[in-house]
């Protein structure tokens, strides 16, 4: 495994905050205990080990995987890159953070944009990541990291996606530049309403992010709506592991879902883009 210098700098041990140095196979800090993590085989580094439990599970990295690798929130994607593209256009080497990253689906897709890094707390999810970059010849840098002590610098990063994971404005504001961007992908209010108008008699619309942020600076609202048909029982099923409805649907109702071979969907994502000031601490 190797870790860009741009990568490298902008690193700082989980720990004790100390810069960081890789030797090809740990990474090691600089701090006076000298706080170790091993690069794992297949191209990710724990910086999360005494982590056990937390994050999605296997099954549901693989439900997510396999569904995202149909293209069915490709145009989510587009658009991200697109926001990317725009805000970073006149920055040199910008660096990219995907906090909360999953599977890497959005992380690798960033890539193209600059030096990207994913962290989740997720093992199963980060070294899915890993392996499609590497599969694609993609360079992106991941990591078992929580994202409420990402493990960056101050003002080290130029972008943030936080896409349908936890906001941990402060810790995100703490690691943008100050001219940084935050782009924080939320469920619009018909995202998957097919799918919800099978599973319940009375289905309600999706109430706004609860967690947006509400001392950045918001600088613009896209939305990606349209309506997919998943074909197959095993899309199906994979779409709905990887929704909050999964752990909370009664048996009588996922039977419903299970007898379907087709399955026609909103998908209507909000993307967010926050600027770190807010107009009155500009200075
Ligand atoms: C619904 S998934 C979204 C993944 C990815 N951003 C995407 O849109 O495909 C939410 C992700 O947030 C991660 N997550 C939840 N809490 C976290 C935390 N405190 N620190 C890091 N990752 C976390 C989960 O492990 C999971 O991979
Ligand atoms: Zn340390």
């Amino acid at each position: 495994m190797t870790i860009s210098n741009a990568v490298l700098s902008a690193l700082r041990c989980p720990k004790c905050g100390a810069a960081v140095s890789f030797d090809g196979r740990s990474l090691f800090c600089t701090g006076a205990r000298r706080h170790c993590y091993d690069a794992a085989a297949s191209g990710y580094i724990n910086l999360a080990p005494e982590h056990r439990a937390g994050g999605d599970s296997r099954e549901a990295v693989r439900a997510r995987s396999a569904f995202l690798g149909r293209g069915y929130y490709a145009d989510a994607a587009d658009a991200i890159a697109s926001l990317a593209e725009k805000y970073l256009a006149d920055r040199a080497n910008p660096i990219l953070v995907d906090a909360g990253c999953g599977e890497g689906y959005y992380t690798n897709r960033l890539a193209e944009c600059g030096t990207v890094c994913g962290f989740d707390l997720s093992r199963a999810a980060v070294e899915a990541g890993a392996k499609a970059a590497r599969r694609r010849g993609i360079d992106a840098f991941y990591a078992v990291a929580g994202l409420y002590n990402l493990p960056l610098f101050e003002e080290s990063a130029d972008l943030v996606l936080n896409h349908f994971a936890p906001c941990a404005e402060e810790e995100f504001s703490r690691v943008l530049r100050k001219d940084g961007v935050l782009i924080v992908g939320a469920a619009g209010e018909t995202h998957l309403l097919g799918l919800k108008r099978v599973l319940y008699d009375t289905p309600v619309l999706n109430a706004p992010r609860a967690d947006l942020p509400c001392s950045m600076r918001l600088l613009e609202k896209r939305r990606v709506q349209k309506t997919v048909r998943i074909e197959g029982s095993a899309d199906i099923a994979a779409l709905f592991a990887m929704t909050p409805y999964y752990y909370r649907t009664s048996e009588a109702d996922r039977a419903k879902l299970a007898a379907l071979d087709v399955l026609e969907t909103e998908i209507d994502v909000e993307l967010l883009v926050y600027g770190r000031q807010n107009g009155k601490d500009d200075r």
